[in-house]
């Protein structure tokens, strides 16, 4: 709990309009912590703002995120300035300190960060309906379209090789052979299926290494919930969560997407029978992406692009076994064996695409 001495004292630090009344945490990010400004102005009209304290445990370089964070959007506000976007996309707006900073640091050494409130919009955990998914598709394309010619050198890794896959299987091979908590007898199959896919690994990073799809900047966090849907209009408003911006692969935010929403339960639904691929889900999310990007990606990119669900729903599911063989260090745990459970359903779910692996073909194609 923080208490509403400090917030109110962190919100004088930023150049806020009006007299503060209300501060109180909000919305159901699982990373910072983000609190709901409300200001009243001079004429008695409420002003609301975003202020996040960043969790400086996951990002370790905050300077490094935050310069990041102060490039894209100065950017991207050009870009809508100059060629007015249509249907109303927004793009989050920082709001600086009175030392003319993107963020504030204080006295126990964390981070603060403020952005205009986002007004008449809500970001979903589920999908209400599959047009959601088309607009969610459309805004996620829509931000990495406008971004193709942004220095992608420029941008710092603020979490260093998120999705290198093939390094990550290294690590899970490591802790498996260390087995600390004695675990790795509980879950011989879920093993094997990761062994079985090493070659999977490796298919995004080299067709980078070698040139064959270009780096882009990417977001990387692609749920559902980082896109403000418009209460009215219900298009993708304001692409939100910028923290895991940095150079990667089209295929990173398109696959990872796709695990996160086109699957017919949860990610810790126990109940594997129940596990299908939503094929009109995914066919929502494709047809808004490849809406806004079919010009714009690479024939390699567009036909890894089926590939990029399975090989991100794949790492993430080796993440969670790794985890749990590791003890539980990373992903908070809720239950026992969280972590094997959501392991399980994320290889589950690799299966179910392999299975379908030409219808999921057959509809990239129809949108390209
Ligand atoms: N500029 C904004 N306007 C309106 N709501 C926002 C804005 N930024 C964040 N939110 C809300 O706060 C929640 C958490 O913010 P987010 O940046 O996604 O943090 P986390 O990294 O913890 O997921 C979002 O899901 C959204 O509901
Ligand atoms: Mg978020």
């Amino acid at each position: 709990m923080i208490e509403m001495t400090t917030l109110k004292k962190i919100c004088e630090e930023f150049r806020f309009e009006g007299v503060l009344t209300e501060c109180s945490p909000y919305g159901d990010g699982h990373i910072n912590d983000t609190f709901l400004v409300v200001n009243k102005d001079k004429y008695e009209e409420t002003v609301q703002y975003i202020l996040q304290r960043v969790n400086h445990i996951v990002f370790k370089e905050t300077e490094k995120l935050m310069s990041n964070i102060e490039n894209i959007t100065s950017y991207l506000s050009d870009m809508v300035r100059e060629d007015e976007l249509e249907g109303g996309y927004e793009v989050l707006k920082l709001i600086r300190t009175n030392n003319d900073n993107s963020y504030h640091k204080d006295l126990e050494g964390n981070y603060w960060r403020a952005y205009v409130f986002v007004k008449n919009a809500t970001g979903y955990t589920f999908a209400k309906d599959n047009t959601m998914l088309y607009s969610a598709g459309k805004a996620f394309g829509q931000f990495q379209l406008m971004l193709k010619d942004y220095p992608v050198d420029s941008l710092f890794e603020t979490i260093k090789g998120f999705h290198h896959t093939e390094n990550r299987y290294e690590n899970f091979l490591k802790v498996l052979e260390k087995d600390v908590h004695s675990r790795s007898k509980y879950c011989l199959d879920d093993i094997q299926f990761v062994k079985d896919r090493k070659n999977i690994t490796t298919m995004i990073l080299k067709a980078l290494e070698l040139g064959e799809i270009p780096y882009r900047v990417t977001h990387n966090d692609t749920k559902l919930n980082n896109v403000l849907i418009d209460n009215d209009s219900g298009i993708g408003r304001c692409v939100i969560d910028l923290d895991t911006v940095m150079p990667g692969s089209a295929l990173y935010d398109f696959g990872d997407a796709i695990r996160s929403c086109g699957s017919t339960v949860a990610e810790d639904e126990e109940e594997l029978e129940l596990l299908k691929l939503d094929t009109a889900r995914f066919d929502a999310y494709t047809n808004g992406f490849l809406e806004i990007l079919k010009h714009e990606l690479t024939q390699t990119e567009i036909e890894l692009l089926p590939y990029s669900a399975i090989i991100m729903t794949f790492e993430c599911g080796m993440r969670f076994l790794t985890d749990f063989l590791d003890g539980d260090n990373y992903f908070k745990v809720h239950k026992e064996n969280h972590n094997l459970i959501r392991a399980k359903n994320q290889f589950r779910f690799v299966k179910e695409m392999e299975n379908n692996l030409e219808v999921m073909i057959d509809i990239v194609n129809r949108y390209c």
